[in-house]
């Protein structure tokens, strides 16, 4: 006998790229996607009584996948932005952000946004951050698909700097044990990171804003955060 569908628990498909520590990554030898936007997503979908799906997509693509239906929702770091707010509807602002740069410790000629032009500089494709990078003169601004090879790049000498989101070049500086490369400038740009559906979704992003509040409400999203960027 099938079980009817009605018992099926309902299944939230959200999509993410997975190269983005401290919000979704892979940790060496374990499969699971974590991270504080994993967390949160998952809690947000139990709060709407499903389950969350998560996908891996490269970033230029998570819009296409929810405009064509593969996804229900994008939750990547991504900043709420007057351009894609044109095509996806982004729920509430769930964390605050902004870009940095990061060079190598021994760079001395690096101090700014400005001192960037005529520069080499790596970034993540269709990002704020590439965005940001192509408006400096003169920049050889070079996409990647993800940010380990952004960051690679960097190491390997190929670029002079990598402008990515400050939480997560922070994440590099401490947490890949990298010794030789610096966080230098003020954050340009403060961006907030919304969680993204398609603009017919109306109802799912009412929803979603409805899930957050809660969750700030009874403690869990600050359970989430605690244990992702401690106090
Ligand atoms: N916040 C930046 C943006 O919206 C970068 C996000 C990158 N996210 C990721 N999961 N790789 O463009």
């Amino acid at each position: 006998q099938k079980a009817a569908d009605t018992d099926k628990a309902k299944v939230l498909k959200i999509g993410a790229e997975m190269t983005f520590p401290p919000f979704e990554f892979q940790e060496e030898g374990n499969k699971e996607y974590v991270g504080f936007d994993m967390d949160l997503a998952r809690a947000v979908a139990k709060q709407m009584g499903y389950t969350a799906e998560i996908q891996n997509i490269g970033f230029d693509g998570l819009i296409p996948a929810l405009e064509a239906g593969n996804i229900d929702m994008i939750v990547s770091g991504m900043s709420i932005t007057e351009e894609r707010s044109k095509k996806i509807a982004f729920s509430k602002p769930y964390y605050k952000s902004g870009l940095s740069i990061v060079v190598k410790g021994d760079n001395n000629s690096v101090a700014s946004f400005k001192d960037l032009e005529g520069k080499r500089i790596a970034v993540q494709i269709g990002t704020t951050g590439a965005e940001e990078a192509r408006k400096i003169k003169d920049a050889n601004v070079r996409e990647y698909n993800s940010n380990s090879e952004a960051y690679m790049e960097l190491k390997a000498g190929g670029v002079d700097a990598v402008v990515n989101d400050l939480p997560v070049n922070e994440y590099y500086l401490t947490k890949s044990g990298e010794k030789n490369a610096k966080i230098v400038g003020d954050i340009v740009n403060a961006e907030e990171y919304g969680m993204a559906v398609t603009k017919k979704n109306t109802e799912l992003v009412e929803k979603v804003n409805k899930a957050i509040d809660e969750l700030k409400k009874n403690g869990e999203y600050e359970k989430i955060y605690v244990k992702w960027f401690g106090k």
